[in-house]
């Protein structure tokens, strides 16, 4: 899909760079397609440099724009969107990335007409290894969520998801990074406690998270099918699934997602 659409994006933060400089690499658009708005002209003269964007201090440049694209943070929204009301067209489609908002709120604030489509991603779409999950609000219908794809796609894989899972999703994905830099937190504080290189350790540690990943993903197994195939009977997997067992690792991740999602529903009706 190449967009011939004029696109907004309001916050020009680090998810917004990162989907502009995927899309504009890919294809998607041109560059002259593209306004970035920010409270920060400095931030906003080095994105105009690197991409050939244009740029606006001025949110109300979104009333010439075909989609508008919301990266600004959640508690930054109800202020942006009341600035754009009074300007914004109800033809112009609105992709939201801001978690916890809901697309019935946008929707109410800008007056009721607007389609709205919710993102969820996450941060290696910062190198182009995003997940997203793509939602429709009330108006949006089949179109509306093939451009958020594509343009999501940029940085990444993307799912379709009804907007009531966005708060699993926000757990499972969203926070999920942090997941996993936990766990060679813990990876490589044991590896210094053995006497391994730092760097040594950090790349061995990095592929094998990558290529664990992948395995998955290629075969088709499942998690547990492919641990007991790497857990051999008194070997040293074996010693290591049993500690982590004994401390109730997973339940606690379990746990963690739970709570995870639970905050996202609590800040989403905050
Ligand atoms: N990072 C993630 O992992 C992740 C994952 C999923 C979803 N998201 C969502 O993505 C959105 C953006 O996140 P981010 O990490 O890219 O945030 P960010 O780097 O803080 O970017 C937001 C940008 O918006 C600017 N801004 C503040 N008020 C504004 C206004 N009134 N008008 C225009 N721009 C304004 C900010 O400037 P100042 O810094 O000066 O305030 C900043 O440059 C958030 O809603 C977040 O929930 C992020």
């Amino acid at each position: 899909m190449i967009m011939e659409s004029k696109i907004v994006f309001i916050g020009a933060g680090n998810m917004a760079e990162a989907i502009v400089s995927g899309m504009v690499e890919g294809g998607f658009c041109a560059p002259e397609k593209v306004i970035m708005t920010d409270v920060r002209p400095e931030r906003l003269a080095d994105l105009a440099k690197e991409y050939g964007v244009s740029t606006s201090t001025d949110n109300r440049t979104v009333k010439n724009a075909e989609i508008v694209v919301l990266a600004v943070k959640p508690q930054m929204m109800l202020d942006v969107l009341k600035g754009i009301a009074p300007v914004i067209r109800s033809e112009t489609l609105i992709i939201s990335i801001a978690a916890g908002i809901p697309a019935a709120k946008i929707e109410a604030v800008l007056g009721g007409k607007c389609r709205v489509v919710r993102v969820m991603p996450n941060t290696p779409a910062l190198v182009g290894q995003g997940a997203s999950a793509i939602a429709a609000g009330t108006l949006a219908d089949e179109a509306d969520l093939e451009v958020a794809e594509a343009m999501l796609g940029c940085v990444g894989i993307t799912v379709r998801v009804a907007e009531s899972d966005l708060d699993a999703v926000t757990a499972l994905s969203g926070s999920g990074p942090a997941y996993v830099f936990y766990l060679l937190e813990g990876m490589l504080a044991a590896a210094e406690k053995m006497g391994l290189d730092k760097a040594t350790a950090r790349t061995l540690a990095l592929k094998t998270v990558e290529g664990a990943a992948r395995l998955m993903e290629d075969s088709g197994e499942t998690a547990d099918v492919l641990r007991a195939k790497v857990t051999s009977k008194g070997g040293t997997t074996e010693a290591a699934v049993c500690s982590l067992d004994k401390a109730g690792v997973k339940e606690a991740v379990v746990q963690a997602l739970l709570a995870a999602q639970k905050r996202s529903i609590e800040l989403s009706h905050g």
